[in-house]
């Protein structure tokens, strides 16, 4: 099966989601904030901000795994995207490493389904696309290379979100080696 047919764009709260584990944008404090980390542990429950205090804190760029308390998933995985200060400070890299510690925690626990937010497009300032190429190339690689059943959806928050994803994956979707011969 190619990598293509495991990836999804929906346009969703992803706090509703019935997925294995969601991926929360979160502070390097782990205490819960604004935009999606304070939808997720508003729905999660104050459990979950007990789980994170006790790991403490994730590095920009890592990511680390609790329970999805009151949430429909299994988990939550929570990572540290970078905050957007021109594009010339490691900004690319450490949203690649996102997306990778997020795919193998998921790994890890044996999950059928990932979701992703936009990381880093909010509060922390990414520009759109860039954040989009990123997260697409980045989870290509991954299940390129992965031998597990894992599945990702990219769940954006607004229909303009989704668009951008759907339009930058159109492209891949009809390239030449994916036609039938
Ligand atoms: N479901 C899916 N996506 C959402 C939801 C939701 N319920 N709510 C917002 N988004 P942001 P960041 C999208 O600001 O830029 C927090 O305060 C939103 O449209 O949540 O990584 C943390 O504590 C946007 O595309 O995260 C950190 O301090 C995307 O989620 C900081 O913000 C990310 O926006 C992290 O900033």
């Amino acid at each position: 099966m190619n990598e293509l047919d495991r990836i999804a764009v929906i346009v969703d709260d992803i706090t509703s989601l019935q997925v294995d584990a969601i991926v929360n944008a979160a502070a390097k404090t782990l205490e819960g904030g604004g935009g999606v980390d304070g939808a997720i542990h508003e729905a999660a429950g104050p459990e979950l901000l007990a789980a994170c205090r006790a790991i403490g804190r994730c590095e920009p760029g890592d990511a680390v795994l609790t329970p999805g308390f009151r949430l429909a998933c299994r988990h939550v995985i929570h990572t540290v995207g970078p905050i957007w200060s021109g594009g010339s400070h490691g900004e690319q890299a450490m949203l690649r490493s996102c997306y990778q510690r997020c795919l193998a925690l998921a790994d890890e626990h044996d999950s059928a389904t990932i979701a992703f937010p936009c990381i880093s497009t909010g509060t922390y300032g990414y520009p759109k696309n860039d954040a989009c190429t990123v997260a697409i190339e980045t989870v290509r690689e991954h299940l390129d290379r992965s031998n597990r059943r894992l599945n990702v959806i990219f769940c954006c928050h607004t229909p303009r979100d989704g668009e951008l994803y759907r339009e930058q994956l159109r492209p891949l979707l009809s390239a030449p080696s994916r036609r039938p011969s």
